[in-house]
């Protein structure tokens, strides 16, 4: 049901019916998509949130990195805006949610506010954020990165992906090269709504993640190399292996992670042997490396120990090393008076809550940087994510838009008129007949 003057709610059919026609751009083949950053997909999905904006009335703005912002103009609209919002490129073989749900959950804030004929009164923008996802173009969150002063522009418009095509011209090629100066416009605040995507609130039976922090991260790029030679006449000792050392730093990683247990996790998610055939000993190796921890100092430790295994490996197999870093950000704390916002949201809507911290990164962690940021998380299925099975139900997205509805019309200042004795906005729970079991 849409919100209504004295009743005002999220429309729960609305977000989930807007969630599964934006599944339907960039289909994976398991059911999820496969809508990474500037493809056509990236291109099309933009298009039709920029469609859904302008029927809203929202003045839609792009920035010279693809940043766009849907602006829906307050009472006093000098002001500074209340941004919400996350991404919607996805994984190759991604889910529907990630970064979608923070998207069109903020789009629901918006039409929530039309529906009832009510203004804030600082301004909301709705962001959808380029490149989150950092698979084709490394590293994540590079345009929400550039936005605050992280990246250099030009840098990042120089990134290529595997075929050699660069962002910059990938982005002009789907149209989306805007003239908005990166970084121009100042949040006020910002709020971001995302899946956990890991098990704890779904376990728990939790249903709203007051997100205190992030985890740090550090992107390796290491590149081993040896010699291409015949399988069947290269005798063991007159090899130089890459594959096999790739294989060996794959074990160090694992080794690493699990010698800062419990809280440290370390992968090689992607690795290429050249020339990639079945009779040659791979002379190149390319593997990437992602630590993440929530404490700088072990992060940076397991860091320096790779670095010293992966140099005692090479020299022992005869193996050349490059090691490059592709991507890092230090652990984040969000702005308390924010997070202080999304807690007392959920408590105010009735809905059970905890502090946690993030083990995904997000947008959110560069603009914590220019602005007091704070985010949402609702549960998924089996904490799983970054898999075409992410699944979420209809009653944890609601729930979840609705806390960043809250916390968003607090932020930006709901009309007097609309408040309670307590000084709360009339934003009410999600309907119990949208519960699901
Ligand atoms: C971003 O999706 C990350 O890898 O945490
Ligand atoms: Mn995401
Ligand atoms: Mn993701």
């Amino acid at each position: 049901m849409a919100a209504q003057e004295g009743d005002l709610r999220i429309d729960g059919d609305r977000l989930w019916e807007s969630i599964r026609v934006m599944a339907k751009i960039g289909p994976g083949v398991r059911g999820g998509n496969n809508r990474q950053a500037l493809t056509d997909a990236d291109g099309a999905a933009r298009r039709l949130f920029r469609r859904w904006c302008e029927e809203i009335g929202a003045r839609v703005f792009v920035d010279t990195m693809g940043n766009m912002f849907a602006l829906y103009e307050g009472t006093e609209p000098g002001l500074d805006p209340v941004m919400a919002g996350s991404h919607l490129d996805t994984q190759p073989t991604g889910g529907k949610f990630d970064g979608v749900l923070g998207v069109l959950g903020a789009l629901e804030v918006i039409r929530s506010l039309k529906d009832a004929g009510l203004r804030t009164r600082r301004p909301i923008e709705i962001v959808n954020w380029t490149n989150e996802e950092g698979t084709r173009f490394a590293p994540a969150m590079l345009a929400s990165g550039v936005f605050a002063g992280v990246y250099d522009e030009a840098w990042a418009k120089a990134r290529t992906d595997a075929a050699g095509k660069s962002f910059g011209a990938e982005l002009g090629r789907i149209g989306f090269l805007g003239e908005e100066p990166v970084g121009g416009r100042k949040p006020y605040a910002y709020f971001e709504l995302h899946i956990e995507q890991g098990p704890i609130l779904e376990e728990e039976g939790v249903d709203i993640g007051v997100v205190t922090h992030v985890q740090g991260l550090t992107w390796l790029q290491v590149t081993l190399t040896g010699r291409e030679s015949h399988t069947g006449s290269t005798p063991m000792a007159k090899r130089r292996n890459a594959g096999l050392g790739a294989a060996r730093l794959t074990e160090v990683v694992d080794r690493i992670a699990w010698r800062n247990a419990p809280l440290a996790v370390g992968t090689v998610g992607q690795m290429d042997l050249y020339p990639n055939s079945r009779n040659i000993i791979p002379g190149r190796a390319v593997l990437t490396i992602d630590f993440r921890h929530k404490d700088k100092a072990v992060l940076d430790g397991m860091v320096a120990a790779l670095r010293e295994e992966a140099e005692a490996i090479a020299q022992k197999m005869g193996l050349g090393l490059a090691i490059e870093e592709v991507g890092h950000f230090d652990p984040v704390h969000f702005d308390e008076a924010c997070v202080g916002r999304v807690r007392d949201a959920a408590k105010r809507l009735g809905l059970s809550h905890r502090d946690i911290v993030s083990g995904a990164g997000h947008d959110a962690c560069w603009i914590n940087r220019v602005a007091p940021t704070a985010m949402v998380f609702c549960p998924c299925v089996d904490g799983l994510s970054h898999n075409e099975e992410e699944e979420i139900t209809k009653e944890w997205a609601v729930n979840g838009a609705s806390v960043l509805f809250a916390a968003v019309a607090e932020t930006a200042g709901l009309g007097g008129a609309r408040r309670t004795d307590q000084g709360l906005p009339s934003i009410h729970p999600p309907e119990s007949g949208e519960r699901t079991p």
